[in-house]
């Protein structure tokens, strides 16, 4: 895994911006200005597609990505029976903090290979040990104690009035957000909701054995079975670029539906409803079409805070963040 993170640490970080300078070159032949728009990325493709710098470039981040998965479920299904028993030791040890019904359907929706981890989140009882230690290598030693997770959690806008008593981390995978919520509000409730269970299984196991005491509970983000006016804070890292369009607007109302009066939202993803200068537009159609986020090019022309406006949200605004990632704000009125 050392060496898969240093793979990527290099091609990311040392051989990205030739490449981007490569596409940026393409472009300026073909006439275009040097911030494009995804339709100006489109017609300049089969040209990009045909630079061997840029296919072999395409090829290790491939690769790469699939060894890494491919090497850690070899290595957690050698012992699936004591990593299963591990999830379930954990349910018996801290009951009543994982919350979850046998019968609930997940939509196809969901099932989908996301950063071609194979089976996604839901397909196996052991995704979210897979997860975590892939997603190590993803963030290439920046996040080896959950700092991005820190960072998140400390960027997040909380309500004026100073009350925190329950706060929800929405599409928290392995809840990482969530114990660092826990850790900076001791005094609130706070809940992971993901649909995901193998994730949640993890996550309840993690936060168990780390003595930090939160919820974790299977549920749509498009219907999250609590009552109005509910959670004071609302946090979703890198949710909304993984989820079908049609499914924006009706998350976003469910969360203004949860938030209380006064209560307050903070969205973090990848930037939306802007024009991307050509390195940018690289990475969101690598990872649309060679790293199965089938959904992310459609958020990234969507105007995301237009529709916390439409829905009913109040100051809604945008900040840029020192990671690639935007951070968008807004409240409930109140
Ligand atoms: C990129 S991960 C989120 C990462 C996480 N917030 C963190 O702190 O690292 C996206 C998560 O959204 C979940 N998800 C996808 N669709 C969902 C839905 N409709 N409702 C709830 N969760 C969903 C996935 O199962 C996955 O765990």
């Amino acid at each position: 895994m050392e060496y898969m993170t240093e793979v990527r640490n290099f091609a990311i970080r040392s051989w990205f911006p030739g490449i981007a300078g490569e596409v940026g070159g393409i472009a300026a032949q073909a006439g275009m200005p040097a911030v494009i728009d995804a339709d100006q990325y489109a017609q300049l493709a089969p040209e990009i597609d045909r630079s061997p710098a840029v296919a072999g470039w395409k090829r290790v981040m491939r690769s790469q990505q699939q060894l890494a998965w491919q090497k850690l479920q070899d290595s957690f299904a050698a012992d699936r029976e004591f990593w299963e028993g591990q999830l379930t030791e954990a349910e018996e040890r801290n009951p009543g903090r994982l919350h979850y019904d046998p019968d609930f359907h997940v939509p196809e929706s969901a099932c989908e290979d996301i950063h071609l981890q194979p089976g996604g989140y839901c397909g196996d009882n052991l995704a979210g040990f897979v997860f975590y230690h892939g997603t190590r290598v993803f963030y290439q030693g920046d996040n080896d104690k959950d700092e991005i997770h820190e960072a998140c959690v400390d960027d997040m806008r909380l309500p004026a009035d100073g009350q925190v008593r329950k706060i929800l981390d929405l599409g928290c995978s392995i809840g990482q957000c969530t114990t660092v919520l826990k850790e900076r509000h001791p005094q609130a409730e706070v809940w992971g909701l993901d649909v995901a269970l193998p994730m949640l299984r993890y996550a309840h196991m993690r936060a168990s054995d780390m003595g930090v005491d939160v919820h974790f509970q299977q549920a749509l983000a498009e219907n999250m079975q609590h009552a109005d006016d509910t959670f004071d804070a609302v946090l979703a890292y890198i949710l909304f670029h993984e989820v079908p369009e049609h499914t924006f607007e009706p998350i976003v109302r469910e969360m203004l539906r949860v938030l209380r009066p006064g209560g307050t939202l903070t969205v973090i993803d990848t930037p939306n409803s802007t024009m991307f200068p050509t390195p940018n537009w690289m990475w969101k159609v690598f990872d649309a079409r060679y790293n199965c986020e089938p959904y992310s090019q459609a958020f990234g022309a969507f105007d995301f805070a237009a529709l916390l406006e439409k829905v009913g949200f109040e100051d809604v605004s945008k900040e840029t963040t020192n990671t690639f990632l935007l951070n968008t704000l807004a409240t409930k009125p109140g």
